[in-house]
C-alpha cells in the first residue's frame, strides 16, 4: 500500500478541548483514526503524526522528501510565517496538501497570509476534519493518475 503522512503541527494535539467552536470536538486521536479508516478505503496506508516542535516536523518532512512519500500537512500557526516549513515542504517531490480545519482566510488578518500555499499540490481549508478526508481522496486521485 501506498504511504501517505498527515502532518499536524503546533496546538492540533489539542483537538476537541481547543476553541471547540472553531476546531470542532473532535479528538487528535479521532481524526487520527478517521485519516487511517479513510486511507484504507482508498488503498493508502496513512501515518498520523502530531507535533509542537518546527524542528521535529521539519525533520518528518524531509523523511517524506526521501522516501517520496506524500504528505497531508496542517502546519497549525507556522502556517503564517515559518520559511523553515516552507523550504522542507518545498524538497518533497510527491504530491502534497496543505489542510486546515478553519477557514483561515475569514479569520484575523494575520491568518490570511500561508507561507506554505506556494510549495504544496494544492490547499484545502475550511471544511473541519472533513478537509483531511478531502485531502487524503485529492492524493488518492493524484498518485493514481
Ligand atoms: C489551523 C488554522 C491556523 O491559523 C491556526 O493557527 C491553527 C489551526 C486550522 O486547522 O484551521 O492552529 O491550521
Amino acid at each position: 500500500m501506498t504511504r501517505v503522512l498527515v502532518i499536524n503541527g503546533p496546538n492540533l494535539g489539542r483537538l476537541g478541548v481547543r476553541e471547540p467552536d472553531i476546531y470542532g470536538s473532535t479528538t487528535h486521536d479521532e481524526l487520527a483514526e478517521l485519516c487511517r479508516a479513510t486511507g484504507m478505503r482508498l488503498g493508502l496506508d496513512v501515518d498520523v503524526r502530531q507535533s509542537d516542535s518546527e524542528a521535529e516536523l521539519v525533520a518528518w518532512l524531509h523523511e517524506a522528501a526521501d522516501a517520496r512519500t506524500a504528505v497531508i500537512l496542517n502546519a497549525g500557526a507556522l502556517t503564517h510565517y515559518s520559511y523553515a516549513l516552507r523550504d522542507a515542504l518545498a524538497q518533497v517531490p510527491s504530491p502534497t496538501v496543505e489542510v486546515h480545519l478553519s477557514n483561515p482566510a475569514a479569520r484575523e488578518e494575520f491568518r490570511h497570509t500561508s507561507v506554505i500555499a506556494g510549495v504544496v499540490t494544492g490547499s484545502i481549508s475550511g471544511f473541519g476534519i472533513n478537509s483531511y478526508v478531502l485531502a487524503l481522496h485529492a492524493v488518492a486521485d493524484r498518485l493514481a493518475s
